[in-house]
């Protein structure tokens, strides 16, 4: 790895408007001090601790764990672990990725999940006078990293449909450094379509990034985005196996970017974190990405137990914001969501928060038949109209 110019860096944070005091926090952010503010995106879903014997379908984690031939592909890498990398498992991982998503090897980087590129991106492009973009409610993790940076953070409300609205994005802040559209959309599940994203990369200004964050995409039966990260240099894709693969304590993420984001991407720590992930995780990641049969079975078992459940609020008389296409779905009680979510926790259901543009509404994550089964029983007992 390349020495690291710490001189270059310095410029670098104060050409883009950078005091001294808040370079020392960007520094901190991409090193040893990182891990706490990091810690905070990685636990974001886990809004409460998990409670023991509740079903829990709170943090949009898969109601199962990885793939059989993904759990075996990490036991292997269990017993051959007194090596640090037994036979070019990170070519493997970029092999199976660039087969399964048609975009060259050299724009895949692997990392430990996906928090930590989406607060790397936010100190690379986001600074002091370049803000982050985002839609309202989102995935909030992002928020936090420009807070901490002293970068303006624009929320903008999604549109009729529950998607973003790009155009209002743009137009709410046309010299932002990060544009971060989340599609399917974490808490709403809805999808912002690929035209909508196309408009935007086009329209921002060109040093710009567009983040798309594709944690949930794998459960969405329609196109993705990942190619607009083989073509263009200024879009940078997340991806995660925290969700259908089922390896959220794992810890594997991808990004698909052009080399001249990664270079950015890549400053302080990068090349200590994405070369030193676990040989489980990765050999698990690769034995998973490329099961077409099981990844579909996986998302049309999701699909039933979510449409089922959302059947049940309905004919309740519950409303439901309409148009997930992800494990998870939002639930509209008319009356604060705190009180039914301890409601709900009281009959040992654990469900998910609220955001503060909504406080009525509560996000549920999509768990097993038999746990969203036992979801509608806790809404039979507790829900007064
Ligand atoms: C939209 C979105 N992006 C990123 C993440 C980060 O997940 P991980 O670090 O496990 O990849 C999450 C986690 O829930 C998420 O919902």
């Amino acid at each position: 790895m390349a020495e690291i110019d710490t001189k270059a860096f310095e410029q670098d944070l104060a050409d883009r408007g950078y005091s001294r005091r808040q370079m020392g926090k960007a520094a901190a952010l991409l090193g040893a001090g990182a891990a706490a503010l990091r810690m905070t995106g990685a636990m974001a879903q886990q809004a409460a601790k998990p409670v023991a014997g509740a079903v829990l379908i709170g943090a949009n984690e898969c109601w199962t764990g990885p793939f059989p031939v993904g759990a075996e592909a990490a036991f292997k890498a269990v017993q051959e672990g007194n090596r640090y990398e037994p036979d070019d498992e990170h070519a493997k991982l970029f092999a199976a990725v660039s087969s399964v998503e048609g975009i060259p090897a050299e724009r895949i980087t692997a990392w430990p999940g996906s928090s930590d590129p989406l607060s790397r991106v936010a100190v690379a492009f986001a600074s002091p006078t370049r803000g982050i973009v985002t839609g309202n409610p989102t995935y909030e993790a992002i928020w936090r990293t420009g807070d901490w940076l002293g970068a303006k953070v624009t929320k903008v409300p999604l549109n009729k449909d529950y998607a973003h609205d790009v155009k209002a994005m743009l137009a709410a802040d046309p010299n932002a450094g990060v544009y971060y559209i989340c599609s399917p959309n974490n808490p709403t599940g809805t999808v912002t379509p690929l035209a909508d994203l196309q408009w935007l990369a086009d329209n921002k200004p060109k040093d710009a990034v567009l983040v798309i964050d594709e944690a949930y995409i794998h459960w969405y039966d329609g196109p993705n985005a990942a190619k607009m990260a083989a073509t263009r240099d200024d879009v940078l894709i997340l991806r995660t196996f925290s969700k259908l693969f089922g390896m959220a304590g794992m810890r594997l993420g991808l990004t698909f970017a052009s080399p001249a984001i990664m270079e950015k991407m890549m400053r302080y720590d990068g090349g200590q974190v994405t070369a030193m992930l676990p040989m489980t995780a990765v050999t698990c990641g690769t034995a998973s990405v490329t099961q077409a049969d099981l990844i579909k079975a996986r998302r049309a078992e999701m699909i039933a137990n979510r449409e089922m459940a959302i059947a049940h609020l309905k004919s309740k008389g519950i409303k439901v914001i309409p148009g997930s296409q992800a494990n998870m779905f939002m639930v509209d009680w008319g009356k604060p969501a705190k009180g039914m979510q301890a409601e709900m926790l009281a009959e040992m259901v654990q469900i998910g928060r609220s955001w503060p543009i909504w406080p009525n509404i509560s996000r549920v994550s999509v768990g097993s038949a038999e746990e969203m089964k036992t979801f509608c029983n806790a809404i039979d007992k507790v829900w007064k109209a």
